[in-house]
């Protein structure tokens, strides 16, 4: 299991604070809990509370100094405590000025803290609005995701840990923000070990059958077109891309519908992720070290598929269609070549100078059959497309690129809200003459070196969208981190997920 704790709310205990828990525990009214975790505030105070202190031995605030906390977001410290005559810990976490990012933050790294078969309770987020309440849950449920291949774990899993959120009678919308941010979590959770999944497990037939078992618990519905399908109906760009591998491309397209009696104008909202299952560069081959992380390069359809999973369960109200073509990018004697003329979907061709630059050429095909076949209110695309947007903004905020401004500043502010950081970026017109091509319509990479390599991506992928609202969002940087911070986890982070849940089912 990718998630490997539970998070749930203690309401109507008669419980206010920790320090009401430990009372309880005390009197023998209450089973102890192996960690009681305390909020301590970006000045480094922590509510006053006789019995907390007298279970440290010391006052918290005491505590606090001796190990010179500064009550920054996601700081840890553990004391040991006494309640009654059990022996538990007292977990201080650092909740900077208790806003949504902070407590993400906090409640990531309480997640990540805390050991399998642990069960831990807090106030942290008793009497705070919903949006904190929900950020803080996805936070201890996403810090403690794990991605695992070793045989131990699979002898013998780690069990699930436990974190009970004490909220006060006023909190109404506490039950329920959690149980959207349990819905979120899971969401990220799928597109994270989809696209940790190694490549020799993750072929683009996989995709689809994974794809169609979500549809299947999803209510989603779902076609998924063969190779023979695509040729057949003219999806040049996926053909030529996948032709090099023994593992043919597909398009997976899946569908949902909100239920009949939804009131209010419903978008048909198109969302298109890349899933280039691996990118060795193709004949354009890439270095070893340009390689070794490319099972990631289906990040963007792993989020589309993540997003469609979970519409049913949040009640989204617009109609929304999920495209994920997917392909395997491989050099080999039948493999497509710099030089070669294709045909995208709908009939515009392209001069391939680097086979490198498949991304585009997939998405191409799928926007274009939006545009012609689905009516799309809003398009948007997400895709691990260039190094350059990498570079550009590093691994925190993805580029967000769009000629719409309302479009553009509603998905900025889903991601704000989310935790999902976009930032938006140029689309310079004088800048489409990098890509004009001599044989045909359009070339998929300058011939010259001029830089600017995002916004070359996103000016040939706006040739494909049509009139439509389009929003173009190059995650290549955050799709994966390094390390673990915060809810994020090293390898795969999900980006993308969370922001479009936020942007489709609002942020609380
Ligand atoms: N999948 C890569 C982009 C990428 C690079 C994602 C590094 C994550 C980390 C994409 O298909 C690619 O190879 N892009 C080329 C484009 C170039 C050939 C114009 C790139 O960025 O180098
Ligand atoms: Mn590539
Ligand atoms: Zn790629």
């Amino acid at each position: 299991m990718p998630v490997s704790s539970s998070v749930t709310v203690m309401r109507g205990t008669g419980l206010d604070s920790a320090g009401d828990f430990l009372r309880a525990v005390i009197s023998g009214d209450r089973e102890p809990a192996d960690l009681v975790v305390v909020g301590v505030g970006a000045g480094g105070e922590v509510a006053a509370d006789e019995t907390l202190d007298q279970c440290l031995g010391h006052s918290a605030a005491d505590v606090i100094a001796a190990a010179q906390l500064t009550g920054k977001a996601g700081q840890v410290a553990k004391a040991p405590a006494r309640a009654g005559e059990k022996l538990i810990k007292i977990v201080f976490l650092g909740i900077g000025d208790a806003s949504a990012t902070a407590l993400r933050r906090a409640g990531g790294e309480l997640g990540r803290m805390i050991k399998p078969d642990e069960d831990a309770v807090t106030d942290v987020i008793a009497g705070r609005p919903a949006e904190s309440v929900r950020a803080f849950a996805e936070g201890v449920l996403l810090g403690s995701y794990r991605f695992s291949e070793k045989s131990a774990d699979e002898a013998d899993p780690a069990k699930d840990s436990a974190v009970r959120l004490i909220v006060r009678d006023t909190d109404a919308g506490a039950p329920q923000a959690v149980s959207k941010a349990i819905v979120v979590a899971s969401a990220v959770a799928l597109a994270r070990d989809l696209t940790n999944t190694p490549s020799v497990t993750k072929s683009p037939q996989w995709m689809a059958d994974v794809a169609t078992e979500i549809a299947g618990q999803a209510g989603l519905s779902v076609r998924i077109r063969s190779v023979k399908e695509l040729a057949r109906a003219g999806f040049g760009g996926i053909v030529a891309v996948g032709s090099g591998s023994a593992r043919p491309p597909v398009m997976i397209e899946l569908g949902y519908l909100p239920p009949e009696n939804t009131e209010g104008t419903r978008r048909h909202v198109v969302l298109v992720g890349k899933g280039i299952t691996f990118d060795t560069g193709g004949l354009s081959l890439k270095t070893n070290d340009g390689m070794k992380l490319m099972k990631t390069d289906m990040a963007g359809g792993a989020v589309v598929l993540a997003v469609m999973s979970a519409l049913e369960r949040l009640g989204v109200t617009d109609r929304v269609t999920g495209l994920i073509p997917a392909a395997e990018n491989m050099p080999s004697g039948s493999a497509y070549r710099p030089g070669d003329v294709l045909r995208q979907y709908g009939g515009r061709t392209v001069e391939v100078r680097n086979t490198d630059a498949e991304g585009r050429l997939v998405l191409a095909d799928a926007m274009a059959y939006a545009d012609a076949e689905l009516d799309p209110d809003q398009l948007i695309d997400l895709a691990t497309l260039t190094g350059a947007s990498r570079i550009a903004l590093g691994g925190i905020r993805a580029a967000l690129y769009s000629d719409r401004d309302e479009l553009a500043d509603s998905l900025f502010a889903a991601g704000e809200a989310s935790g999902d950081l976009l930032w938006r970026m140029p689309m310079p017109e004088e800048y489409l003459s990098m890509l004009d091509s001599a044989v045909a319509d359009l070339a998929n990479v300058s011939a010259g070196d001029e830089g600017a390599g995002s916004i070359a991506a996103a000016l040939f992928l706006r040739e494909f969208a049509g009139n439509r609202p389009w929003a173009h969002l190059d995650i290549a940087g955050p799709a994966r981190a390094s390390s673990d911070d915060g809810d994020r986890s090293a390898g795969a982070t999900g980006f993308g997920t969370r922001l479009l849940l936020y942007w489709l089912a609002g942020g609380s």
